[in-house]
């Protein structure tokens, strides 16, 4: 194996540790060219590196700096040896561990990277990429690609319905998608949802018309306790989100900023009733603000028809046996109506 082009053209590369499947010199000529020759700067991450034969080719086109991930221990030794063959050590930094955990540790770190190749070994690579490719969205550096390397065609759904730049290299398929197709905007939708409300899924369909996808995230702060776990909630909220496509839910378990990175969003959105939800949510999307700039709060106003409609009334009426049509989606309205009913006339008893 060798060098393809660059500064250090013709270098050839050590020998493969045992299990590595690295890329043939010809499909990474190809790849590259498909790619573009050379490049100006930048950093470049090459997940489960092998022989790192991959990011080093970057490297000596240009790219200035690259991170490789490998968890195999005598492919890491064999990646630092070739990083010193080429003189790329200084530009270098190889990362031994899990690609997933790794993700995790370079987005808290708010890395950034202009290339980002992913060539999982094939065995499991159905399952990895359609892991890590949307953690993949919060590296992404602005006008930057990724790189995706399968043999034969990936299976459905594993890249997540993108279609990216296809090329055939014998029996190695190869994705490039640009960061436009790779990144979607996406926006997270938080609240309690104790329960979901007519109003909350009005807003959150509202959401997905102008995000390409929301991730509604059920959480929890410390001033109030949920009558229902996070997990029932969520169910709830599946429930009425099921016919929107680019809608997921996720349980929220730490701060809010914390969980938008992690899953790529950039923007949060929540509703606003009235100028008496205006205080809360000003110094909520303050304090976001200060824990994570990027992060935008947006907020779509509430249907005329939902203004006076909050989760706290509902769990009201429900408990004391009011009706709650119309006030929750008709699909969970028996279940709001079980699960709810008693709780508020218990807690009220208690009060006295
Ligand atoms: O429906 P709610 O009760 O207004 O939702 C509040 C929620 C869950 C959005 C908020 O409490 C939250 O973001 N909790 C996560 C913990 C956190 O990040 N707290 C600091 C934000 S000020």
């Amino acid at each position: 194996m060798r060098v393809v082009a660059g500064t250090a053209r013709g270098r050839r590369l050590g020998k493969v540790p045992p299990g590595v499947r690295p890329t043939a010199d010809w499909v990474r000529e190809s790849l590259f060219n498909a790619l573009g020759q050379f490049f100006d700067g930048g950093e470049v991450l090459d997940l489960y590196a092998g022989t790192g034969a991959l990011g080093i080719e970057a490297l000596s086109r240009g790219f200035g700096r690259a991170v490789f991930v490998e968890k195999d221990r005598r492919a890491a030794a064999a990646i630092r040896g070739n990083l010193r063959l080429t003189g790329f050590e200084h530009r270098s930094e190889v990362v031994r561990g899990d690609v997933k955990t790794v993700l995790e540790s370079l987005i808290r770190q708010r890395r950034s990277f202009r290339l980002i190749l992913l060539d999982p070994p094939y065995r499991i690579a159905a399952t990895e990429t359609g892991e890590v490719l949307p953690c993949l969205r919060a590296l992404l550096a602005p006008g930057g690609r990724v790189v995706v390397e399968s043999g034969g065609v990936p299976a459905d759904g594993v890249l997540n319905g993108k279609r990216g730049n296809e090329r055939r290299y014998g029996g190695t398929s190869v994705h490039i998608f640009e960061r436009s197709e790779f990144f979607m905007n996406v926006a997270v939708c938080p609240g309690s949802f104790d329960p979901v409300t007519a109003g909350h899924v009005d807003i959150i369909r509202r959401a997905a018309g102008i995000f390409d996808h929301v991730v509604v995230a059920v959480g929890g702060n410390l001033r109030k306790r949920p009558t229902l776990s996070s997990a029932e909630r969520a169910r709830l909220l599946e429930k009425v989100t099921g016919d929107m496509e680019n809608v997921t839910v996720e349980v929220m378990g730490g701060l809010l900023v914390d969980f938008a990175r992690e899953q790529g969003a950039r923007v949060i959105v929540k509703g606003l009733r009235a100028v008496s939800d205006f205080e809360l949510e000003f110094e909520q999307a303050q304090l976001n603000r200060n824990l994570y700039p990027e992060l935008e709060t947006v907020f779509i106003m509430s249907a005329a028809e939902h203004s006076f409609l909050s989760s706290s009334a509902v769990r009201e009426i429900a408990s004391l046996g009011g009706d709650v049509r119309g006030l929750v989606p008709e699909a969970i309205l028996e279940t709001v109506r079980e699960q709810y009913s008693g709780v508020a006339r218990g807690e009220l008893e208690d009060k006295g």
